[in-house]
């Protein structure tokens, strides 16, 4: 099994990344996050952003799993679907897509419990996506929550209508705005109804059985490694697991059956919501920035914190993930600029660290830069390794020397094609 994961803040470019590479796999499947995943590719020129379905979707002969680490909001799969049914003619979509008994359902209530914690004066504001991630994954652990596989229950609705009201009480109490209970109630039963029709089963056997076969199998990432709740920058994180390691346990897949990594990170960076951003810059540079890369939430429109790459965190993130093959994009958004800003060490307390975690207590680092000749050619317009222009090539060589592993593709605009695969 292959495995493509973020090396940033998320909003790297997965989803076109996957959605070209696709064709090579039988299986993609989603391992981790939910509903706050905006993964965008463009299908006959439209642009989708998907956010719970897998990003092989709209290759007929590729099976799309939905693992047991993610989290299922049923409303929002069930509109995703909807409205990927109305741009493709595949008729057997809704067979394609196979989804994990264990995974777990984000029941209505939870993006109330997420926007009351992001709104009150008490608690941490980590500027999440309020889709009820972290109520969700909270659930999980205190085994309070219900899973895709209840839905078959005789029990089911008696269930979720004992669960909402409680919760429901809970959050009045509280004084959280929120919709009548009889509305979320019938919406959220219709998405699971809906849920019914896809293959609800176990996934890791699937994957399992494939494997055996000498089936191609793509573990999907979503968000990305400095948001990883174990490894990121904690609390200003989310919820899962997002590194390599979890698609492990997200897909039950035995570490010793993992071939490839993929890392994806962008030229340069960007974060979306609070938290500690080193090489972050502001005013009308970030401005400039911002728009050309389109750097705008996929998912909550929140212009997006922007800034130059980070090669200390990046070392990091191919550590904890063992990447094995880079995927560099939105070099393109960067083209004609006299010189490109990478932050190659950071300074803390005196120290010098080319490898951090970052995760700085008081003092926040202070960016070491090293400025790289820009380049001045739109990349859309190229299709062959030797037409890179060279100081987009030392770039290259520079972070490959750096982080001693090749850049296999080079994306050079958001559109499918607009992709060149680098070495062999
Ligand atoms: P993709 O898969 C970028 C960020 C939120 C917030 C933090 C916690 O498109 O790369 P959450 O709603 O998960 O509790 O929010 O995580 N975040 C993302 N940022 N891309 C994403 O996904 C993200 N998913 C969550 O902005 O800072
Ligand atoms: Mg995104």
């Amino acid at each position: 099994m292959d495995i493509l994961i973020g090396l940033q803040w998320g909003d790297e470019g997965k989803g076109k990344i996957i959605d070209l590479i696709s064709r090579d796999y039988d299986i993609i499947a989603r391992f981790n996050g939910g509903a706050n995943a905006g993964h965008s590719i463009y299908h006959k020129d439209k642009r989708i952003t998907l956010k719970l379905l897998p990003s092989g979707i709209f290759y007929p002969h590729i099976k799309n799993i939905i693992g047991t680490a993610v989290v299922i909001d049923p409303v929002a799969l069930k509109a995703e679907i909807q409205q990927v049914q109305t741009i493709t003619s595949d008729s057997d979509l809704i067979d394609r897509i196979l989804v994990s008994q264990k995974a777990h359902l984000v029941l209505p209530t939870y993006k109330y419990w997420d926007m009351y914690y992001e709104d009150s004066p008490q608690y941490r504001t980590i500027g999440t996506t309020k889709n009820g991630i972290a109520p969700t994954y909270s659930n999980k652990i205190l085994r309070q929550n219900i899973r895709v596989g209840d839905i078959l229950s005789k029990d089911f609705e008696t269930d979720v209508f004992h669960i909402l009201n409680q919760q429901y009480a809970e959050l009045e109490a509280l004084g959280q705005d929120m919709p009548e209970i009889q509305e979320l109630y019938t919406n959220f039963l219709e998405g699971c109804y809906f849920l019914k029709k896809l293959q609800i089963t176990d996934t890791e056997i699937i994957i399992n059985e494939a494997l055996r076969e000498n089936k191609k199998v793509l573990a999907e990432g979503a968000q990305a490694t400095l948001l990883d709740i174990d490894h990121g920058t904690y609390p200003y994180v989310t919820s899962s697991n997002t590194i390599a390691s979890a698609a492990c346990v997200g897909l039950g897949v035995s570490p010793k059956l993992i071939d490839k990594i993929y890392g994806v990170t962008k030229a340069y960076c960007t974060r979306v919501g609070n938290g500690i951003f080193p090489t972050e810059i502001t005013g009308s540079l970030a401005d400039e920035l911002r728009e050309k890369g389109g750097e705008f939430g996929s998912n909550t429109k929140r212009p997006r914190r922007v800034g130059w790459l980070d090669l200390p965190a990046l070392k990091y993130a191919v550590m904890i993930n063992g990447v094995t093959d880079l995927v560099l994009t939105k070099a393109d958004i960067l083209n004609g600029m006299n010189e490109v800003p990478i932050c190659t060490a950071y300074e803390i307390n005196g120290e010098t660290k080319t490898l951090a975690a970052v995760t700085f207590v008081d003092n926040a680092p202070r960016p070491i830069w090293k400025f790289l000749a820009g380049w001045d050619t739109p990349l859309n317009k190229i299709n062959q390794t030797t037409q890179v222009p060279k100081e987009l090539k030392l770039f290259i060589s520079f972070l490959e020397e750096e982080l001693n592993i090749p850049v296999k593709y080079l994306s050079t605009g958001p559109q499918r094609e607009e992709l060149i695969i680098l070495g062999n």
